[in-house]
């Protein structure tokens, strides 16, 4: 839905301060994130993940829509001690645009 992902370009102003998307990103304080819906955690190439993002990548956890939701509504509740220092998006239409947003630069 391209009016939603819109909406979401005007989300990630808050989470551009530490992370890039699109074909020339690179890591910043947070990892690309060009394709990371679909993708499993913790993958991107150079960059510095936390304890707790590196165990819970090898016990397999793929950021599909709903644990990119549950991820992004409160970051450190989800997944104590992540160095992602960010309180979450409270509102549900933030977050459904942020991951149509997230979405349109590749599954
Ligand atoms: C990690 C999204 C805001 C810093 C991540 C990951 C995602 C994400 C999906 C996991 C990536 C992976 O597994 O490769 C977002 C979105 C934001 C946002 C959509 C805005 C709504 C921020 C902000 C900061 C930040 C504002 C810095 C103050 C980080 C860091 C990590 C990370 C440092 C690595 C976490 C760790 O290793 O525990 N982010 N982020 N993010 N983000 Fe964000």
């Amino acid at each position: 839905d391209a009016e939603l992902a819109a909406k979401g370009e005007k989300v990630f102003k808050k989470c551009k301060a530490c992370h890039q998307i699109g074909e020339a990103a690179k890591n910043r304080t947070g990892p690309i994130l060009t394709a990371v819906v679909g993708n499993p955690a913790g993958a991107v190439d150079g960059f510095k993940y936390s304890q707790p993002l590196k165990e819970r990548a090898e016990n397999g956890l793929v950021w599909t829509e709903e644990e990119l939701v549950a991820f992004l509504a409160k970051p450190k509740a989800y997944m104590k001690g992540t160095k992602m220092s960010f309180a979450g998006l409270s509102k549900q239409d933030d977050l459904a645009a942020i991951v149509e947003y997230l979405k349109s630069f590749g599954v």
